[in-house]
């Protein structure tokens, strides 16, 4: 076991506010935001998203930071420790966030392994393979075949090597240069959007709201989207907080990682929605609409390859710095609960993932009839983790710091914010939050 003393910490503010928003910028803003805001209305799903983000989401990174950073543990050592009574009972939710970490990372790894191979694509010049009339066989083909699988497997290959590297050679380090890296290209890719022809049409579907398409799927959509962007609920910010100095200013951390994770979704879908209605795409495209419309749209831009490797280099970038985040719940994990070395637990958390990564994998090609109450292994990792999992973890940790903690406890590491803003945020994680979470899953499940 490490105890606080031993424990890395993160060099530097900038260090701290790189790995938390690399955490929650990924797959989850520029691959799943434009599709589901594609296919629940545009600016109405916007604004109730910023909504659950504020309401629920900033809390709930709260809550997370201050467990992590007042016990300097992972998920499964902080609620044993903190748990005045029934440790052990409360420490199973910790085991809950390990294994959605596990499976959420099994089936992110493939769409980031798609990432990979239409940047490889782009490179060497064959993303017109996955586009035209044959897109649908392209990508159809490519899914179910060997090179997903490949590309999958180097995804949990690049993510050991940063973890290999630790928490500030690895892990920070990494973060500080893919960020800036990440914020430049997808403004200038988004800037690039607005100036395609009848670009005017997408911003506006995405701007102007039309509240009558906001049926409840919608609604409980925007939560989850808003759990899943902000990686809520299994642990990631709790981890990334034990990390921080005593100094970091906690909630003003939380805004700034909410805030710009927000801002990476919108610009994401400024760079998106206008190229989807200026070539004529439909917005509704769904999981694929980033894979079978933009390779289309590329095609037809002028220096559309350019935008296109710019493109997928930036969801390559964003998906590792999430990799990483989910990766080191487990290995900490591994490293404070089982007195394992860093190598040996990155080993081992990579050998697991792999294996059930390739289950996800090879759901598209030669596993594809295996179901899992009707899922495939990727569906099923899928929805388990973003619509079981999550919210789950999410609820309990709420309801966990909201009335287990003591408050002095909330008090100190929340200072030196005001105290009326900290009364806001105790009663939000005591009633609002579980509340509003409870009632969105059940329905979820209905
Ligand atoms: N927030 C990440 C994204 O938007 O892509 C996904 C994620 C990262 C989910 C880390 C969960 C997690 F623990």
């Amino acid at each position: 076991m490490t105890n606080s003393t031993s424990r890395p910490r993160f060099a530097t503010s900038f260090g701290v506010i790189a790995t938390t928003v690399g955490s929650a910028v990924g797959l989850g803003n520029i691959w799943r935001f434009p599709y589901e805001t594609g296919s629940n209305g545009g600016a109405a799903f916007l604004i109730l998203y910023i909504i659950f983000v504020l309401a629920i989401g900033v809390p709930l990174i709260c809550a997370e930071f201050i467990m992590g950073r007042s016990s300097r543990l992972n998920i499964f050592g902080a609620f044993r420790t903190l748990a005045p009574a029934r440790g052990r009972t409360w420490a199973a939710v910790g085991c809950l966030g390990i294994l959605a970490a596990v499976l959420i990372l099994s089936f992110y790894a493939v769409v980031a392994g798609w990432t990979f191979e239409y940047l490889a694509e782009s490179l060497t010049g064959h993303l017109n393979d996955f586009s035209g009339p044959g897109r649908h066989t392209a990508f159809d083909s490519f899914t179910a075949g060997p090179r997903c699988l490949f590309w999958t497997l180097i995804v949990l290959a690049a993510n050991a090597a940063v973890l290999l590297g630790g928490v500030r050679k690895g892990i920070e380090r990494v973060s500080n240069i893919l960020m800036p890296i990440l914020f430049v290209l997808l403004i200038a890719l988004s800037v690039n959007s607005l100036f395609l022809p009848g670009a005017s049409v997408g911003l506006s579907f995405l701007f102007r709201p039309d509240f009558s398409a906001l049926t409840p799927a919608a609604v409980l959509s925007a939560m989850g989207q808003a759990f899943f962007s902000l990686s809520l609920g299994v642990g990631t910010m709790m981890i990334y907080a034990s990390y921080f100095s005593s100094r970091t200013p906690l909630i003003r951390s939380a805004l700034t990682t909410a805030a710009l994770d927000t801002l990476v979704a919108i610009l994401a879908s400024i760079m998106i929605f206008p190229a989807v209605f200026s070539f004529g795409a439909s917005p509704e495209a769904g999981p694929k609409l980033v894979f079978e419309v933009l390779p289309d749209i590329f095609a037809g831009m002028p220096a559309g390859s350019v935008a296109a490797a710019a493109f997928f280099l930036l969801l390559v970038l964003a998906s590792i710095t999430s990799t990483i985040s989910m990766s080191e719940i487990v290995v900490a994990f591994l490293i404070e609960q089982w007195g394992l070395r860093r190598i040996p637990a990155v080993a081992i958390h990579t050998a697991i993932c792999a294996l059930l990564a390739s289950l996800c994998a090879l759901s598209f090609g030669p596993l594809a009839h295996v179901k899992i109450a009707g899922f495939t292994f990727f569906n099923l990792f899928d929805f388990a983790t973003s619509n079981i999992l999550m919210p789950i973890g999410g609820c309990l940790i709420s309801i966990f710091v909201g009335w287990f903690i003591d408050r002095s406890v909330i008090n100190t590491q929340l200072a030196p914010a005001p105290a009326a803003l900290i009364r806001i945020i105790t009663l939000t994680l005591r009633y609002i939050a579980p509340a509003a979470i409870a009632i969105i899953f059940i329905a979820g499940l209905v």
